[in-house]
Parts: C-alpha cells; sequence; structure tokens
C-alpha cells in the first residue's frame, strides 16, 4: 500500500514501484488516493475536489511535527493517467485496489464541499498529521449520493473486483452531536454510533455489490457489525482477524507489528531518517505470519494474504519509499509466497545480495544492510 494523500508522488515514481512490485511478485497495488492531507484522483462529477481538495497550506517539517512550513502542497492524477497506469500494473500482473477514505479521514472532501460535514464547516485541507474529528456526516442522503457518484467514476476507471473505502480511525463526537446523524439512528433502529458506522458502510458495500464489486474496510469496519461480503483488512492486533475469517468473510493482513514499512529499521533512531515512530527490522518482517495464532484450519482459508504499507507523513519521495520499502519488502514477499516450513532467514539473508543487486541495475534506493 501506497499512501499518496500525505504526499503525492507522481506517475512515473508509481510506475516505478510497479515494476519493483512485479519483480517480487507482489500482486496487487492497494493505493490510497484521499484523506485528510489531500485529495489525489480526478473525479469528472466534482472538479472541486481535485481544485480545492488536492491541495493544502502547509505541511508539519518532518523534524518539528508541532511547526508548519508554510509551503503549499498539492497534486493529483488525471482520469487519463490513471488510466495509463492502470494498464502499466495489468501488463505486469498487477491489480490496483483504489482506496477512497470513508467516513472518516475525510477533510479534503469535506474542504471541498462542507455541506458534506455534520457541523456544515467550513473546514481546510488539513495541515497536519493525525485523527480528525470531522468526518461525512453519516446522516445527510447527499452524503451517499456524492459517495457513490464518486465510486461509480473510481468503478469506471479500475477493473479491480476489490474497491477499499477505508473505515478506519472514525471519531463519533460529530455524529453523536449531530440533528441528522441522530435521526438516523433513530429512523433505522441503531443503538449508537458505531452501528451508525456499521449501517454507513453497508449501505456503500451494497451499493458497490449492486455495481458486481465487493468492499473492502480496514479492521474497525468490524464494528457495529460486518457488512455481508464485505473483506476486512486488518491493520491493528491480528486477533481482529478472527471473528471476520469465521464469519466467512476474506481478510488480508498487514499487522503493524510486521508490516508497517513507515516504521524505524533500526533502533539507532539518530542515524535513520525521520520516521513517524516504532521499529520493524527486517527481521521482524520475515517472521510475518499471515495466519493468525489460533485460527482454525477452515477459517484459514480466508486469509487472502498479506501487504506492506507505506504511510508517507514522513515520506517525501520515491527514493524515500525505496529506502523504507526495500528490503523489507523483499523479506515480505518471500514469506507471503513460501511455505511455512521451508522459511530459515539465514538463508534469506544469504541470497539477498542477489537480489539486492538487481535493485542496485534499476537504480532503487533500498536501505543497506
Ligand atoms: C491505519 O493505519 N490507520 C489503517
Ligand atoms: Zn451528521
Amino acid at each position: 500500500m501506497l499512501d499518496e494523500a500525505r504526499y503525492f508522488k507522481g506517475m512515473q515514481q508509481v510506475k516505478m514501484l510497479l515494476d519493483e512490485m512485479a519483480l517480487l511478485k507482489m500482486n496487487v497495488f492497494h493505493w490510497h488516493l484521499t484523506d485528510d492531507q489531500g485529495w489525489r484522483i480526478e473525479i469528472r462529477k466534482y472538479p472541486r475536489l481535485t481544485e480545492v481538495g488536492s491541495k493544502r497550506a502547509a505541511t508539519p517539517y518532518p523534524a518539528r511535527r508541532d511547526q508548519s512550513d508554510g509551503v503549499p502542497f498539492g497534486g493529483y492524477y488525471t482520469r487519463a493517467q490513471i488510466q495509463s497506469i492502470v494498464e502499466y500494473a495489468a501488463s505486469r500482473h498487477v491489480t490496483i485496489l483504489p482506496e477512497i477514505e470513508m467516513p472518516g479521514h475525510a477533510l479534503a472532501a469535506l474542504a471541498s464541499f462542507p455541506e458534506l460535514g455534520c457541523s456544515g464547516g467550513p473546514y481546510q485541507v488539513a495541515k497536519s498529521w493525525g485523527i480528525f474529528e470531522d468526518v461525512y456526516c453519516a446522516g445527510n442522503q447527499a452524503v451517499y449520493r456524492f459517495l457513490e457518484d464518486v465510486l461509480s467514476e473510481v468503478i469506471e476507471l479500475f477493473p479491480s473486483e476489490y474497491i477499499h473505502i477505508g473505515g478506519d480511525e472514525c471519531p463519533k463526537e460529530r455524529w453523536n452531536a449531530c440533528p441528522k446523524c441522530r435521526a438516523m439512528i433513530r429512523e433505522q433502529g441503531l443503538k449508537d454510533a458505531d452501528e451508525l458506522q456499521s449501517y454507513f458502510i453497508k449501505r456503500i458495500a451494497s451499493f458497490l455489490a449492486g455495481n458486481d464489486r465487493r468492499l473492502v474496510g480496514w479492521d474497525e469496519t468490524l464494528e457495529g457489525g460486518l457488512a455481508p461480503d464485505a473483506t476486512v483488512m486488518v491493520w491493528r492486533d491480528p486477533v481482529h482477524a478472527h471473528i471476520p475469517a469465521k464469519q466467512g468473510h476474506d481478510v488480508v493482513m498487514c499487522p503493524t507489528a510486521h508490516c508497517y514499512f513507515d516504521y524505524y529499521q533500526s533502533l539507532d533512531q539518530e542515524h535513520e531518517p525521520r520516521a513517524i515512530g516504532g521499529y520493524l527490522p527486517l527481521e521482524q518482517v520475515y517472521a510475518f505470519e499471515p495466519i493468525p495464532e489460533g485460527l482454525d484450519e477452515e477459517s484459514s482459508t480466508h486469509i487472502l494474504g498479506g501487504q506492506g504499507n507505506v504511510w508517507t507523513e514522513y515520506i517525501q519521495n520515491a527514493a524515500q519509499v525505496e529506502y523504507m520499502a526495500y528490503p523489507r519488502a523483499t523479506a515480505l514477499a518471500e514469506v507471503l509466497w513460501s511455505p511455512l516450513e521451508g522459511k530459515d532467514y539465514q538463508d534469506f539473508i544469504d541470497r539477498l545480495p542477489f537480489f539486492l543487486r538487481q535493485l542496485d541495475e534499476l537504480g532503487v534506493s533500498y536501505r543497506s544492510l
């Protein structure tokens, strides 16, 4: 997964990453295209999403999270560029899984269309990192019409059977205070704001199903009840895979403990580029076991696979993406494609230089061992 909302990289850089993925036999590119800090995909029906939502007034300095650089930042992919990237990926046997975040992480959209938030705004495309209380109003029919219009264009652009709708880190303060949201909770006979989120996601899932697509959401979409046929992407504790897998839902595993490539690669943080935090050395990626502990054999058939996540609050360009992704993605690819019995970290390390020479030839800026 590549986060382009925090930093937009551009078509050439994405195509390069797709080449690298193909080399590693990675077959799904999860593309995080919208968030609080930017909307990165042209939507014909709503040009304001990119006119307003693709630009932020400033960004925190990497070394000082609480200080703003005061420099405007922006960027987005046109429909033509997206078509070109989708084709490029397909010719390398990579499917692109687009992500349009809802109901939280939506400030870039709300800045463009303030009437879609509970308070009516005004809102700004976020200039800092974090989780923001302003989210789409779940009690407003116009929000569902808007999101269905957006998803219709996403479906037109991306052949992927799966469409990711985010669903993580959605604070409920605004919903609890909003007359429209409270009315929706009453009318639909829901218990609370968690169930309102579940109603929201189920409604979107049913729209996608009507268009022959399947919804993927982060593991918070479990809270308040899962939509039928929804696939869950587990990013927190692997234990969150148990309920959906046992209920027969498909699951993709990317727990922070093994798959967050935005974490530091060394404990010697002084000598590493500034990162968001955490510590994920190569060996711990290699130790990843995509089937969560204690899951029965039948339910385990619902674990579709795993992925590495490159969130980019502190990752501004392709060279930095490559530094954070390699060689960790190499370890992940081997783990995901190999039977458990054959795993041998020392043997992997002995073979790794052969792969790194290929990366050298491609000019990839991986982190040296
Ligand atoms: C996530 O890292 N919030 C999915
Ligand atoms: Zn509301």
